[in-house]
């Protein structure tokens, strides 16, 4: 493979993968597909959210007062890729539930794979926040970057994005469009197929997660 991208950074956390290679499998059912994309959001959720900027609070313990560290700034942003980003919004809003939450409505045009935007509702501020763009799947990377092209023009200067499963394809396109924004996620694949799919994958995210087809 190709060189990747500085701005990508794989999570390659013994649970992470493990849950990972649990997801993938075909016959894994609606309901643990669910309950580990919970969980795998929420280890996700744990690195994208390490060098969040920090200050401190004077507290009194039952012992004594001391200068304890605490998040520094405005609450984070997390963004939905709908519909697919809300199974990781749900894990990653467990760790930080006071993030405010914004929704990006775009499906994918099975023909021409491109974007179609449908909803776009975010919080205020976002120029003053982290803004966390979530998708479990970045495969062509022309929705993902759609998304963020939207985010950024709401005023988002801080934007990170957080995805499952990242083809070679999606994360260059996303580099060369948005080479400011750092993508996380729990594992780089080989290709995309003539479909759009990530191969090997783990199929449709969206319907394994809804228990659509
Ligand atoms: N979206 C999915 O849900 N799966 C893929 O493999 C690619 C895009």
């Amino acid at each position: 493979m190709t060189e990747m991208p500085a701005t990508l950074r794989i999570v390659e956390h013994p649970l992470v993968q493990h849950k990972l290679t649990l997801m993938r499998e075909k016959d894994t059912s609606t309901a643990v597909f669910r309950q580990l994309l919970r969980e795998i959001s929420q280890l996700l959720a744990y690195e994208i959210t390490a060098d969040l900027p920090m200050t401190t609070k004077r507290i009194e313990t039952p012992i004594q007062q001391m200068d304890a560290p605490v998040l520094a700034g405005k609450k984070l942003a997390l963004i939905s890729i709908l519909r697919a980003g809300n199974g990781l919004l749900d894990g990653v809003l467990e760790l930080v539930p006071s993030a405010r939450v914004g929704f990006v409505g775009l499906y994918r045009d099975e023909e021409t794979l491109e974007p179609v935007e449908y909803y776009f509702k975010v919080p205020e501020g976002l120029a003053d926040r982290m803004t966390i763009a979530v998708d479990p799947m970045l495969a062509t990377g022309n929705s993902s970057v759609a998304a963020i092209d939207m985010l950024k023009k709401a005023g988002a200067t801080n934007v990170r994005f957080l995805c499952l499963l990242a083809a070679p394809e999606g994360v260059r396109r996303m580099a060369e469009a948005h080479p400011d924004v750092p993508v996380v996620t729990a594992a780089l694949d080989e290709r995309l197929n003539e479909k759009g799919y990530i191969v090997p994958g783990l199929g449709d995210a969206g319907d394994r997660m809804f228990g659509t087809k």
